[in-house]
């Protein structure tokens, strides 16, 4: 018989079973004592045969009486452990249902989108149609038909980014306006939106990239003083407020008189500040009476019509209406400034 001391087996049974934390554990335990087949008990019971009929009642009943107490063991260590796993998968998947929810992140309008929309509505409440026009442009369009051949000097003011295709990115959106005259008879009045491009140094109010909004008004007797109350008028429905603006004569080769709008920084509440070069004015938009020459190069007689065109910056209006003080933020890409909007 495979001599053994079965009070030191019960003890020995005792701590492992104890011992043991996973299901997986306790499964080994068991098998090393109550195993069918290699079992310590059993091989116990298995080796009783040699003995005497007395030795085998009495070591058979010792041996079976501590199979069926540590049966009880396995079993409460079973339960407690799958009480405790219960317990963790429990408190890990725990939703607190009255918890309040979190808010999903919705997508947005991007701040030019919105004043954008908010020009063309406005313009269009006016009675502007609203058209659009090729971001890549012909050389002819873009400079020649607005009276600026090869060698002006004003190429230099607006140099941007020629294409191998021969065409080169708009500057301004000024070019729509001889498209727009070649096919449609005055009277006319529209605006057109665009992103114009050009080959320049950033600062805070300075992109390389930058949208435009063009206006052209034609018809017999148009003057500048219709221009200055189309301007104000947009100007206070654009703010919600009356805002100081002054138009003061630029150069414009494509308008005859030309000059350049610009609105009391609202940023700096015209003290002076980056935005607006420390001078207390933001210029907005450049403007002027079509030229005589843009109206020719349209294919109309320039002694029937009289017209006014002015180009806005959507991101100079955006920045005076929101008070952003530095133009590079618009494309940054940083959320947490896209995320005010
Ligand atoms: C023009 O582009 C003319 N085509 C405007 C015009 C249209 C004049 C019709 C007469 C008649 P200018 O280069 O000044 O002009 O630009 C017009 C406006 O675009 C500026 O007042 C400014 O608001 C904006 N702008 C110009 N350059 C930049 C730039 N690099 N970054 C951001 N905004 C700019």
């Amino acid at each position: 018989m495979v001599k053994i001391n079965l009070k030191t087996l019960k003890i020995r049974a005792q701590k492992e079973i104890e011992k043991t934390g996973t299901p997986e554990g306790l499964n080994e335990v068991f098998n090393k004592y109550l195993g069918t087949g290699k079992g310590e008990l059993t091989l116990v019971l298995r080796s009783l045969g040699k003995l005497s009929k007395a030795e085998k009642v009495k070591i058979g009943r010792e041996v079976n009486d501590l199979k069926k107490i540590l049966r009880i063991q396995f079993d409460q260590k079973e339960k407690s452990l799958k009480e405790k796993l219960h317990k963790e998968v429990e408190e890990r998947e725990w939703i607190d249902v009255s918890a309040p929810g979190k808010k999903p992140l919705f997508g947005h309008l991007h701040p030019l989108t919105i004043t954008g929309r908010k020009v063309e509505e406005i313009f269009q409440g006016m009675g502007f149609s609203v058209i659009e026009g090729p971001e890549m442009e012909s050389e002819w369009y873009n400079f020649d038909a607005l009276n600026i051949p090869k060698d002006h000097p004003a190429r230099d003011q607006w140099d941007t980014f020629y294409l191998r295709n021969g065409l080169l990115l708009r500057t301004h959106t000024s070019p729509n306006q001889v498209r727009y005259m070649e096919k449609n008879q005055p009277p006319l009045r529209i605006i057109v939106p665009g992103t114009c491009y050009r080959h320049e140094a950033t600062d805070a109010s300075h992109e390389s990239q930058l949208f435009q909004i063009e206006g052209l008004m034609v018809d017999k007797k148009i003057s500048a003083a219709n221009f200055k109350a189309t301007v104000g008028e947009f100007f206070r429905r654009f703010f919600g407020k009356d805002v100081s603006f002054r138009l003061r004569p630029d150069f414009f080769p494509f308008t005859e008189p030309s000059f350049d709008i610009s609105i009391s920084c609202v940023v700096c509440g015209g003290k002076g500040c980056s935005a607006c070069k420390e001078t207390g004015w933001m210029e907005v938009a450049g403007a002027g009476m079509v030229h005589p020459n843009v109206f020719k190069n349209s294919g109309l007689n320039p002694k029937d019509w009289q017209g006014w065109a002015f180009g806005f910056g959507l991101e100079r209006l955006t920045m005076l209406k929101y008070k952003i003080d530095d133009i590079r933020l618009f494309r940054s890409g940083d959320l947490r400034f896209l995320q005010q909007f």
